[in-house]
């Protein structure tokens, strides 16, 4: 990858703060935008910022065309059979929280979760299990924090009959491990159980074929995948979302209403309720094309790259626990740790305020992880392509010495 290149695309790279440039490692959260997608956005404000879908006047049309473009284009690079089995949302959660009140759970009804759950996929089946008596129940994760596969093949021989989803984070935003995607989803056929992957730190990071994969669902976001903010996508196979109740419901989800009824349009249009963020949709298209011009091999080997130096300048820091497993292969580009008697969030705002190197710190939505082992938070460096060896060693560099001064 040509590195100078790529980072040229990236307008923030360009900018100074306080006379300094930028490390951006807080990727796992939002991105950076290349000009491409800013351009994208522009482009829909300044030459046809019309209704998609409604009128039929030029601009109106145009934007319907791009709209229609970025979905097949979304389609197609997560494998998806059709474009009709892609639905814009507004991110992640919303697409599951799709998924789970349009399923017509019930009471006694088991869902399974791992135990590493961003609040995304864990409240909605907490809500659930308040307000219909749905079962949730969670695979524990092995000692070293990765996918323990026999006690899930235990947890579904103990639910046979009434499990009736597997809804699990497909790499993790705590820690950066991947679930075996393929055992788990076999296994669950097996049980008559259906499969919802939350993709939001996998999508952006590596290729997956929904189809291949054998996915039901699949929901990520925009914003963390070069996107603009705000925009996301349930993938759904298309036999599954035609017997979905809309969650949403209103203006262009139905085919005609009358005062007694209405008919609701096929998917993807029967869930996509009210007007769309065109903008954030198209920019989402010219995101996916950007991200496939790089190559979605380049960008995991690049992070590995960056992990791999960072998890072994670290290896020299005492009291610096990595979460999840020692090998940064198994953590793409994140590494989430805590130093033994410091504060995870001084950490971060030192960073930040003396070096301008931006990670995330705190419980990560994971709260649940964190409060069953009694640990405070962790600070989170989450790498992208565009990250240098170089931000790798700022943010080292100024790590040691800050450990160095609070100890
Ligand atoms: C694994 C995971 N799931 C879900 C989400 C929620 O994403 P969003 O806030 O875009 O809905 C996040 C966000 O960080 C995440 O990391």
């Amino acid at each position: 990858m040509n590195m100078e290149k790529i980072r040229r695309d990236f307008p923030l790279f360009g900018t100074m703060l306080n006379g300094k440039g930028v490390v951006y490692f807080d990727n796992a959260c939002q991105t950076l935008r290349p000009r491409a997608v800013i351009d994208a956005v522009k482009d829909y404000y300044e030459k046809y910022p019309a209704c998609g879908g409604r009128s039929s006047h030029k601009l109106a049309n145009e934007v319907t065309r791009k709209c229609d473009e970025a979905r097949k284009t979304i389609a197609k690079f997560i494998g998806a059979k059709t474009k009709e089995e892609i639905i814009f949302t507004r991110n992640t959660t919303e697409g599951i929280n799709l998924v789970a009140n349009s399923l017509k759970l019930n009471r006694g009804d088991i869902v399974l979760t791992t135990d590493k759950e961003h609040n995304s996929n864990l409240i909605p089946w907490q809500v659930l299990a308040k307000k219909k008596g749905i079962i949730h129940k969670i695979v524990p994760s092995k000692q070293d924090n990765s996918f323990d596969l026999e006690k899930f093949k235990e947890i579904m021989e103990e639910s046979r009959g009434n499990i009736k989803l597997t809804a699990m984070v497909l790499t993790s935003n705590l820690d950066g491990t991947t679930i075996p995607a393929e055992e788990i989803i076999k296994i669950s056929r097996q049980y008559g159980a259906m499969v919802l992957l939350d993709a939001a730190q996998a999508a952006p990071h590596r290729k997956i074929d929904v189809n291949k994969l054998d996915a039901d669902f699949m929901a990520f976001s925009g914003h963390k995948m070069l996107g603009p903010s705000g925009t996301g996508v349930l993938y759904g196979k298309y036999r599954l979302l035609e017997k979905l109740e809309p969650f949403l419901t209103g203006g262009d989800t139905v085919e005609y209403s009358t005062y007694g009824g209405h008919k609701f349009l096929p998917p993807p249009e029967k869930f996509e309720a009210g007007l769309q963020n065109y903008a954030g949709i198209i920019g989402l298209g010219e995101a996916v094309k950007y991200m496939e011009k790089i190559g979605m091999k380049n960008i995991a080997a690049q992070e590995y790259k960056l992990n791999k130096f960072i998890t072994e300048e670290m290896a020299e820091i005492p009291g610096l626990k990595i979460i999840g497993p020692a090998d940064p292969a198994s953590r793409g580009g994140i590494v989430s740790f805590y130093v033994d008697g410091i504060d995870s969030h001084q950490i971060a705002l030192i960073l930040d305020e003396t070096a301008n190197v931006m990670i995330r710190s705190g419980q990560h939505c994971a709260h649940s992880w964190f409060a069953s082992r009694g640990i405070a938070g962790s600070a989170r460096v989450s790498a992208y392509f565009y990250n240098t060896i170089d931000d790798c060693r700022v943010f080292v560099q100024n790590l040691k010495k800050i450990i160095n001064v609070l100890r």
